[in-house]
């Protein structure tokens, strides 16, 4: 589990990044998109048109981020979204591809105000995170 100065970054760093949330979840798509573009083909682009879907996933992870020591206060919202990853294909190996351009996003967005404490800080969350969905979500494909 997180140690507590983790935990403490996270939630002293979730509202500023809330605040550039848009600008954070656009750059993180057209990274993502442009660098690791077999992940597309699991996206409904309409959605991403729209502008819906920028703001459902990203600002979902930094929503998550902020219940990281209240994991059980976020497990119907990640059964929900669990039952729409599996019927969109999501695998256990998407989840890297994500971290890595969600981080790279808050960095290239925040520049100098996102130190390397607050980077590490977001990876080692983002990798709970990811260890919570997909196990979640190996639950939900197994019953398939
Ligand atoms: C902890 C990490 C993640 C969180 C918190 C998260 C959150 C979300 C949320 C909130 C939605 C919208 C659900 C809805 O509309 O009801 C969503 C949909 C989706 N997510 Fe994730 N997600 C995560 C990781 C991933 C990964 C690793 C992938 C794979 C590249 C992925 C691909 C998708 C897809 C394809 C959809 C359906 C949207 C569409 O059709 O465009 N997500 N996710």
């Amino acid at each position: 589990m997180l140690d507590q100065k983790t935990i403490d970054i996270i939630k002293s760093t979730v509202p500023a990044l809330k605040t550039h949330g848009l600008e954070i979840t656009k750059t993180f798509y057209k990274n993502m998109f442009e660098q690791n573009p077999e992940v597309a083909p699991l996206f409904n682009m309409e959605r991403q048109a729209s502008g819906e879907q920028p703001k459902a996933l990203a600002m979902s992870i930094l929503a998550a981020a902020q219940n990281i020591d209240n994991l059980s206060a976020i497990m119907p919202v990640v059964n929900t979204i669990g039952v729409r990853h599996c019927d969109s294909n999501v695998k256990p190996e998407h989840y890297p591809i994500v971290g890595k351009h969600l981080l790279g996003a808050i960095k290239e967005v925040l520049g100098d105000n996102a130190t390397d404490e607050i980077i590490d800080a977001w990876a080692k969350t983002y990798g709970v995170l990811a260890e919570v969905f997909i196990n979640h979500e190996k639950e939900i494909y197994a019953s398939r």
